[in-house]
């Protein structure tokens, strides 16, 4: 039985398109990261014992500057939250009837503010901030419920050290 005409140039186009496939030389998506600068670039997960924390320092008073100027307008003034999250109080209230998760209240490793701020914040300029300003933040922050004193100097070795309110709450499930 014949095809009939429309089903005929159906098949012509499919094979043409086909052709047309195999013959074009598509360039894959991306490039390989084989760079070793690109891929330092973006190894830069800190651990709880604070091992990936670049050197540098910063205080409570420069945090509060840099806060007021780059994160304020979302995370609210003193960081007690606005349209993105609260980032301070509510220490204590975990257990409570009202639980509220800032990271004060519930984060266990002052290294992960570090890590956090560095890689994504603020929010449209993630990588825009120096290590000095991000230990800055993370002073201000931290100071704000009274975790660290606000006069003390925040750098690579003390970090790790700051022991968070609910490192308590958090158990291993595997421990092994
Ligand atoms: C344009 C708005 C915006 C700006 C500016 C901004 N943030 Fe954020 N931030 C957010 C949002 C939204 C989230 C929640 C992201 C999510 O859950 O995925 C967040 C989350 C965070 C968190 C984690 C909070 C948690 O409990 O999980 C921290 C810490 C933080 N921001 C710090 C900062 C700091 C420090 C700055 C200034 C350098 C800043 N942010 C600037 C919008 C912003």
């Amino acid at each position: 039985m014949f095809m009939d005409s429309r089903t005929y140039v159906f098949l012509v186009l499919i094979l043409a398109n086909a052709v047309s496939y195999a013959e074009t030389d598509y360039q894959p998506l991306g490039k390989p990261a084989s760079e070793l600068s690109q891929q330092q670039q973006w190894n830069l997960s800190i651990s709880p014992d604070g091992t990936g924390l670049p050197s540098g320092s910063g205080t409570a008073a420069r945090g509060a500057e840099i806060f007021a100027v780059q994160c304020a307008v979302c995370h609210g003034p003193g960081a007690i939250g606005a349209s993105a999250d609260p980032l301070v109080g509510e220490v204590g209230s975990l257990a409570s009837e009202y639980p509220e998760k800032t990271v004060n209240s519930y984060w266990p490793y002052a290294t992960t503010l570090f890590d956090y701020i560095r890689r994504a914040m603020p929010l449209g300029a993630p990588f825009s901030l120096t290590a000095d300003e991000v230990y800055s933040l993370s002073a201000y922050i931290l100071s704000q419920d009274g975790i660290i004193p606000s006069d003390i100097e925040l750098n690579q070795h003390n970090l790790p050290k700051v022991t968070m309110p609910n490192r308590g709450g958090f158990i291993t499930i595997y421990p092994d």
